[in-house]
């Protein structure tokens, strides 16, 4: 079989510079989304008519399996699929998508290729609208039998009265597309060539056109503007979240998780509202997030907890662990078993080990931490010189004083200590108290200054 995506069409509405069909849902260009569902039908060939944008198309796409075909002009919908026609395997039946139609289910396009009786008959979808106001209407006989489809510019009052609509989602068989679409005429009243027409074509060469509904009308809803692309984003945020509970995920709100990729949970997983997931993120069993994380292609271990307003990109962190609230871990955060990484905490590029801690207001870069390290309140990894960056060793059971420096590349021996307020330029060696600080003086009877009068 082929898929025919129809993505050449501007979108003015959308009021924006990006070509419609780059426009994100769920942090993927829409385009995307209608090409996971045209693979999901099995189809041998996957064309896309791209115009509109230009190149910019294609490249954001970067799928290797697609045959991209330019439609420049843009003359209508039939001209669209012609341009492809060339490409297409003669043999089997074409279904059209359309790129800006992203919620369209697999099962669905399924029931639209079994309505075709193998590929012999023309097959449509359809749906019925409370407001059919712009749309195509479909044309039935006395006996139900699509008759033909007409436009919402060209129809007649009765006509428009009609209330089943083409979704422009259909299937046809692709020898007699390539007889039908030289053919089409544009004298109607946009002045265009509409696929739509080869409905009536096929009804009068005696072929029957079968007519299919999806389950839901958002499968074949469009994104004409930036009200209707929001509106979608929550019907798929909706199903993602009813997917992740019907897997056993715990989550405080389903309407307020959003997942932009892909999320994996083990068992008795809870999530707190307002989480961001991105990219990929595996969460192991008995894991708790709270609420307002964000996590970006991250790993978290088994029964580790990610307190309220966490913030983790490219982070592993290791089972048992607590992290935040307000924590950052940055790209190249890999964390050992039961790892305490407190508030305002920023941990990048770094590797601590297990049962280390860093529980408050610090900064680890670059760094290589053993276990059962203390790393106390306000210490910080001078892992920059202003154009190198250097590395800071701890060695297991150190212990960091509050407000200290690392001046990298420096090495903290085993068991070490140092005082609080050091600034560390040089190494300490192990099971030592280092520190740099001056010493304490006290001057008795020392007066505050007065003001002369
Ligand atoms: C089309 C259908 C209409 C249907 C409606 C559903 C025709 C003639 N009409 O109308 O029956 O109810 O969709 O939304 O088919 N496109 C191209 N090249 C073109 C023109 C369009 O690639 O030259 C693409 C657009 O990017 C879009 C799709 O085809 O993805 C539909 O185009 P649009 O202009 O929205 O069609 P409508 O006139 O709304
Ligand atoms: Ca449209």
């Amino acid at each position: 079989m082929n898929v025919v995506i129809l993505a050449a069409g501007q979108g003015k509405r959308m009021r924006s510079d990006l070509p419609k069909v780059l426009h994100r849902l769920a942090g993927r260009p829409l385009l995307a989304h209608v090409l996971d569902a045209a693979r999901a039908t099995g189809a041998k060939k996957i064309c896309v008519v791209y115009g509109h944008g230009g190149e910019t198309v294609p490249a954001a796409l970067a799928a290797g399996d697609v045959t991209w075909v330019k439609q420049e002009p843009q003359q209508g919908t039939g001209h669209a699929v012609l341009q492809a026609l060339p490409h297409l395997d003669p043999a089997g039946a074409t279904l059209v998508l359309y790129g800006d139609v992203p919620l369209i289910r697999a099962e669905t396009l399924g029931r639209l290729i079994a309505a075709t009786q193998d590929g012999r008959i023309l097959a449509l979808l359809t749906v019925h609208l409370a407001d059919p106001r712009g749309y195509g209407r479909i044309v039935r006989d006395e006996h139900g039998a699509i008759l033909r489809i007409v436009e919402d510019r060209d129809a007649s009052a009765a006509e428009r009265a009609l209330d089943e609509v083409n979704t422009g989602i259909l299937v046809a068989p692709t020898g007699r597309l390539a007889q039908w679409l030289p053919a089409l005429g544009r004298g109607n009243a946009q002045g265009e060539y509409y696929l739509t027409d080869i409905v009536g074509r096929a009804v009068a060469e005696g072929l029957p056109v079968s007519g299919v509904q999806p389950e839901d009308a958002w499968e074949a809803a469009g994104v004409n503007s930036q009200a209707q692309l929001a509106a979608l984003e929550r019907i798929h945020q909706g199903r993602s979240a009813a997917r992740l509970m019907e897997q056993g995920v715990g989550l405080a709100d389903p309407a307020r998780i959003d997942l932009r990729g892909e999320l994996i949970c083990g068992r008795d997983v809870f999530i707190d509202i307002n989480c961001l997931f991105e990219g990929r993120v595996d969460i192991g069993d008995g894991v708790v997030i709270g609420p307002n994380c964000v996590i970006r292609d991250c790993s978290i271990g088994a029964g580790s907890r990610i307190n309220a307003f966490s913030h983790l990109d490219a982070a592993q962190v290791g089972p048992a662990c607590s992290i935040g609230p307000y924590a950052r871990l940055r790209p190249g955060t890999v964390l050992g078993r039961d790892v305490h990484i407190g508030n305002f905490v920023e941990v990048k590029n770094s590797r601590i080990s297990d049962h280390s801690k860093a529980n408050h207001l610090s900064y680890v870069g670059d760094s290589e931490v053993g276990r059962r390290v203390n790393i106390g309140a306000g210490t910080i990894t001078c892992n920059y010189d202003g154009v190198n960056k250097h590395r800071t060793v701890i060695e297991d059971d150190a212990f960091i004083g509050s407000d200290t420096q690392l001046v990298a590349p420096v090495t903290v021996g085993r068991g070490a200590t140092l005082g609080a307020g050091t600034t560390l330029t040089g190494n300490a060696p192990p099971d030592a108290l280092t520190v740099s600080r001056a010493k304490q003086v006290t001057i008795a009877g020392w007066k505050r200054p007065v003001k002369k009068s």
